[in-house]
């Protein structure tokens, strides 16, 4: 790796996206979007159970069938076993769930498809969809935690690779703690509603197939359609263009994509189907309600002599999805005795899935609200209780962290927080008829990186291209790639061309576990370094221009190839008139080359923890909260949010900010307003007019520090990436700040006026 070919230039400086102006301008393509001859194209339209348990008796498609344009009607009489079965993503498969739908009359949870309308156009295959009327034979259905015939698992039992932690003696060291806190936390189910629906468009070519989907996955789709409909990958191209976000969701293989490439073939036009929002809430992934018993001891101190940390969270009956998160609560303070438990509860609903930081936002919620219940009984500062409590090695395998920014981060965002004029009082602080409140919390991430292909390509006239089946979600990492190319190959950002999102590129991974950044940047390393290393030997070589140079000192800078004494040739002649191209194989290190590249190369799921296996390595914040609470009405209002933030080398300050801001205000939406009412197993509020996210008006003042960490063991290029650190702690520090504001502990998400009238 030669981590010096992206040293110096754009990168650590902010630079906007490059491909911003198609965005607000409207010229940027998202996967529903004039992909394919409009004339040819036939609409499609799902029709979803109304029973979440049961089997349909029989359909009524008279009325569907009089909607002029329609095309077609498949149900289960159609596509039974058109579909062979593949596996969770998780389970070493392909997909976001394996359930089949539309392969029997059988139906496993509220809201699965039961018919694929075709129509000329989107107006009629909605129209027909909404007049095809199914009959059911209801059973009962568990709908979530306490229904009849949920059913409880050990984690430990349900997944092979998951141990619960057992560390010294935590229920002796509880029995004998001078300082004792019991609570149980709750957070609840909530559904993913990115501004792009969960599209997919299917098109024939003889045998061929080309899907344009919003996937953060292209080679998982193309391995688990050729999968599912028995072909070669080779015969299956997914294209993902840009992406209106996923956060979690388009995860993996959908359980429509198969469906709308049957239909496209039966009908021998291309198909494309845009869900209704509400179908997005049953069709796609979802974070489930959980709940958490903690117990935590300290001396009288303050410092923790045991935790115990049980959790209980909610998957389906057929998928082994869970969100596990104990790991990082049991290793995030000193502590000598720790126990964890967890347990999944199956329910008659479809599979949830990841979330943006899917265990740590609710994990944190309830250790972080507990810790601050901790120094309100021992009558400290809940700052000062967290750095008593810091520790440099991993209390659970007793790994050194490769860095432990976390009290660096209390201090900076404490300091521009204003956290010093807290009157320590609970109830203590006013502005007129508002209670005031500041919170506080702690935010950590581990990081996760992953092998990924790319080919990098130099041009004799400065112009460059970045290539790989990886996906720009929003987070910038096309900008980034474009600043990294011109900084290693010393051309401009605005020669550098960028493709990704397609499986005729290089094989790249899953954007998700915050992992693009980390393996992206070091994968385009090596590619640069490939080529600096090619055309320096070249030059240096007998008879070469800068024969008698060092090549390893030799660099690309502004469109030439230089040595340090500034001898150097133009790129027109360091490259030939051809161009120089590499193909890179970036593998993180601890991993098997063959077995990581052959997984990439097969869609399989291959994110590995940065440190390389040797040290602990996580991204870390600090959160700061300021609510208002009416003294009356209980309205709660937050003031301020502050966060402070150490997450490596930042390559681009301004897209980084971005990210972390976003996650913040999410975050204030997860504390306040997000919840998917459930109503027995269905979802009660599965639109944007019930299911409330913060608008402009809630988003209050919002600061996101960057605090340095070098940090030379997570990774050749110190990257520790940061999609998912900045909605972590936010939960809990609005939790805290209500509870300084009223007294009140609330314990149970979202957190309501009721609680605190
Ligand atoms: Mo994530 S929500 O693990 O990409």
């Amino acid at each position: 790796m030669d981590a010096r070919a992206l040293d110096e230039g754009h990168l650590g400086r902010a630079h906007t996206r490059v491909e911003g102006p198609d965005k607000v301008t409207g010229r940027a393509l998202y996967s529903s979007d004039r992909v394919g001859p409009e004339t040819a194209t036939a609409h499609a339209a799902l029709v979803t159970s109304t029973i979440a348990r049961g089997r349909i008796t029989g359909f009524d498609l008279e009325a569907a069938g009089r909607v002029p344009g329609l095309l077609g009607i498949f149900t289960h009489r159609d596509f039974a076993g058109a579909v062979a079965p593949v596996k969770h993503l998780m389970a070493g498969g392909f997909a976001n769930s394996s359930h089949r739908p539309l392969d029997s009359e059988a139906i496993a949870y509220a809201g699965q498809i039961v018919a694929l309308v075709v129509a000329e156009t989107q107006e009629a295959a909605a129209a027909a969809a909404g007049a095809v009327r199914v009959a059911y034979a209801a059973e009962p259905a568990a709908g979530g935690f306490d229904a009849p015939g949920a059913e409880t698992v050990r984690l430990a039992d349900l997944k092979p690779h998951h141990e619960d932690i057992a560390r010294g003696d935590a229920e002796a060291a509880l029995h004998t703690a001078a300082v004792r806190i019991e609570a149980r936390y709750e957070t609840p189910v909530q559904h993913h509603n990115p501004i792009e629906l969960f599209t997919t468009r299917a098109a024939w070519d003889g045998d061929r197939l080309t899907v344009h989907e919003p996937t953060r996955y292209v080679g998982a789709v193309q391995h688990g359609l050729a999968a599912q409909l028995g072909l070669d990958p080779a015969q299956v191209r997914v294209v993902a263009g840009l992406i209106g976000g996923h956060f979690g969701s388009k995860f993996a293989l959908s359980q429509h994509t198969a469906l709308v490439a049957l239909a496209a073939k039966r009908l021998g036009r291309p198909v494309s189907l845009v869900p209704s929002r509400r179908q997005c809430f049953t069709i796609a992934n979802y974070r489930p309600e959980s709940r958490h018993r903690i117990r935590l001891g300290a001396d009288r101190t303050g410092r923790f002599t045991a935790l115990a940390h049980e959790a209980d969270t909610v998957t389906s009956r057929f998928d082994p999805f869970v969100m596990e998160g104990a790991e990082v609560t049991a290793s995030l303070y000193a502590c000598p005795n720790i126990r964890t438990e967890e347990r999944a509860v199956r329910v008659d609903r479809n599979t949830p899935g990841p979330m943006r930081a899917p265990p740590e936002v609710p994990f944190l919620f309830a250790l972080e609200s507990a810790v601050d219940e901790m120094a309100a009984a021992l009558g400290m500062d809940p700052i000062e209780l967290r750095r008593l409590n810091d520790t440099a090695v991993d209390p659970v395998s007793g790994k050194p962290f490769s860095t432990r920014p976390l009290m660096a981060c209390f201090d900076a965002g404490a300091k521009a927080f204003g956290w010093s004029r807290r009157a320590p009082r609970p109830g203590s602080m006013r502005d007129g008829p508002w209670r005031v409140g500041l919170g506080c919390a702690t935010s950590v991430r581990p990081v996760k990186i992953a092998a990924a292909t790319m080919r990098v390509r130099l041009g004799p006239d400065g112009s460059a291209e970045v290539a790989c089946a990886h996906h720009e979600i929003g987070n910038g990492i096309t900008t980034l790639l474009a600043m990294g190319a011109a900084d290693g190959l010393g051309v401009t950002v605005e020669r550098v061309t960028v493709r990704l999102g397609d499986t005729d590129l290089p094989a790249a991974g899953i954007s998700g576990g915050s992992s693009t950044t980390t393996s992206l940047m070091n994968a385009l390393a090596l590619g640069c370094g490939q080529i600096r290393e090619t055309l320096a030997q070249a030059a240096t070589g007998q008879g070469g221009r800068l024969a008698g140079h060092d090549p390893g000192r030799l660099r690309l800078a502004d469109g030439r190839l230089v040595a340090p004494d500034g001898a150097g040739i133009a790129l027109a002649e360091a490259v030939g008139p051809a161009g120089v191209e590499t193909v890179a194989a970036f593998v993180p290190e601890g991993g098997d080359h063959e077995t990581a590249l052959a997984g990439l190369r097969q869609g399989h799921i291959g994110l590995s923890l940065g440190g390389g296996g040797k040290a602990v390595s996580w991204g870390f914040g600090a959160q700061f909260a300021e609510i208002h609470v009416h003294a009356e009405t209980g309205e709660i209002r937050v003031a301020r949010l502050t966060g402070a933030f150490a997450a490596g080398r930042i390559l681009n300050p301004l897209t980084a900010r971005s990210q972390l801001t976003g996650g913040m205000i999410w975050g204030l939406g997860s504390a306040l307003l997000e919840e998917t009412v459930l109503d027995g197993a269905a979802y009660r509020n599965p639109d944007l007019a019930e299911y409330l996210v913060p608008t402009a008006a809630d988003a209050p003042e919002v600061e996101a520090l960057l605090v340095p960490d070098p940090d030379d063991r997570v990774d050749a290029l110190g990257l520790k990436g940061l999609g998912e650190l900045g909605i972590i702690g936010v939960n809990a520090a609005i939790a805290n700040a209500v509870h300084h504001a009223t007294g009140r502990r609330i314990r149970s998400l979202p957190i309501r006026l009721e609680d605190v009238a």
